[in-house]
């Protein structure tokens, strides 16, 4: 007795699993009894603040709450999000219209593709990028055109590179500063060119906002919304997960063109029930704080960084000290690749990072170093680096 179990040909089709190998090492030092120093995952490891989770438990005993949430986010919630967004941006959200909740950030990025993308429409995704952007058009029939973010050109997209039958063809565009992996920041000129492609072509305009509240040395990154004319050509995802060391809660937000923000919605209204209101509740009191709860954990960031960026140049290794995000891009030593880089550290200095090519061809030669971990074990980084023969 039995079936055949046959998967979907998108799953099927889903591309190599580049980590598989790190996973396989990593396990296999633990196994030894190695005691490693975890820099390959981006996940706050400072916890939530008490006040949010103090809300969260007298929330939960709510009968209210005990009942399903609507898949949109309570009034109140989008509420909260557009006050935050005029405090922090001066930007200004009709919380009916041009917000919605989400099940964590990276939910509304795969669901945009739902909503939005066609079999055989164009999607156009920087390399390396947050896999989640390109895996959305790709499980919907979508196709996907790569644009490589370089050092010479700041980790920017270069849209000027971009076919005009590719443009024409373009639905959305995915963006993403200050930026995971490369920590890349972007300005308002940038942002400028973004929208005038985006008008020119026809482009709906995703620009993934996760890491803005993460800035060092005073830099406060800035809205893709705060640019005029972005509302009439996009919308910009958002999530208190990074921003208030919330990434086991689930929530986040996507903001701006009340019709997008209408086509998100209503994919979402079809595949899911919403966030757990008390945990919405907590996330009001989440944005109410604001920079009481940011400023500390920037400075326990930007003090890591420092840490890192320092002990990793003095050891020879080359990197830009970000002024955002908490990732370190840092270049392989010539003559080997990033897997072959992140498999040393691994085996030979007990260092767990993420190879660059694990989020794009274009991110071959690269590494990525997160800092969460506290500074003492930073500081051995280095010190453990410093034995390895490259
Ligand atoms: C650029 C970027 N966007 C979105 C997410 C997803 O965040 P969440 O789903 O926790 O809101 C991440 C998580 O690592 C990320 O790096």
């Amino acid at each position: 007795m039995g079936i055949a179990i046959r998967k979907a040909k998108r799953i099927n089709d889903l591309p190599p699993y580049l980590f598989a190998e790190i996973d396989r090492r990593k396990r296999a030092a633990l196994a030894r009894g190695v005691d490693l120093i975890d820099l390959g995952i981006g996940d706050p490891d400072i916890p939530t603040p008490s006040n949010v989770v103090e809300k969260l438990i007298e929330c939960s005993s709510k009968p209210a709450n005990h009942r399903y949430p609507n898949s949109l986010g309570m009034p109140e919630f989008r509420q909260a999000v557009a006050d935050w967004y005029q405090r922090r941006f001066n930007v200004r959200l009709d919380a009916g219209t041009e917000v919605v909740s989400l099940i964590g950030s990276k939910e509304g990025i795969g669901n945009m593709a739902v909503a939005f993308v066609d079999p055989g429409d164009v999607v156009l995704v920087a390399s390396p990028c947050y896999p989640v952007y390109h895996i959305g058009t790709a499980f919907n029939g979508g196709q996907n055109y790569f644009l490589p973010l370089k050092k010479e050109t700041h980790f920017l997209p270069d849209l000027d590179s971009i076919p005009a039958d590719i443009a024409k063809q373009a639905k959305l565009l995915w963006i993403n500063y200050p930026n995971n992996p490369t920590a890349a920041v972007a300005d308002k000129d940038f942002f400028q060119r973004v929208i005038a492609f985006a008008d020119r072509h026809g482009v709906i305009v995703c620009h993934d906002g996760a890491y803005t509240e993460m800035g060092y040395d005073g830099y406060r990154p800035m809205s893709f919304l705060e640019v005029d004319g972005a509302r009439e050509v996009g919308i910009e995802f958002h999530s208190l997960s990074k921003t208030f060391n919330m990434t086991g809660w689930r929530i986040g937000m996507a903001v701006g063109n009340a019709e997008v923000i209408g086509g998100l919605a209503q994919a979402k209204s079809n595949l899911d029930s919403g966030i757990f209101q008390a945990v919405q509740e907590a996330g009001i009191e989440a944005l109410k704080l604001g920079d009481q709860i940011v400023e500390p954990s920037r400075k326990i960031y930007q003090e890591r960084r420092d840490i890192l960026v320092d002990g990793l140049r003095a050891v020879g290794l080359q990197c830009e000290k970000p002024k955002a995000t908490f990732y370190v891009w840092v270049s392989a030593p010539k003559g080997l690749t990033s897997a072959e880089f992140t498999a040393k550290l691994l085996d030979e200095a007990g260092v767990v990072t993420t190879p660059g090519n694990g989020f794009g061809e274009a991110g071959e030669g690269y590494v990525r170093f997160t800092v969460c971990v506290d500074k003492e074990r930073l500081k051995e980084v280095a010190e453990r680096i410093r034995q390895v023969k490259f």
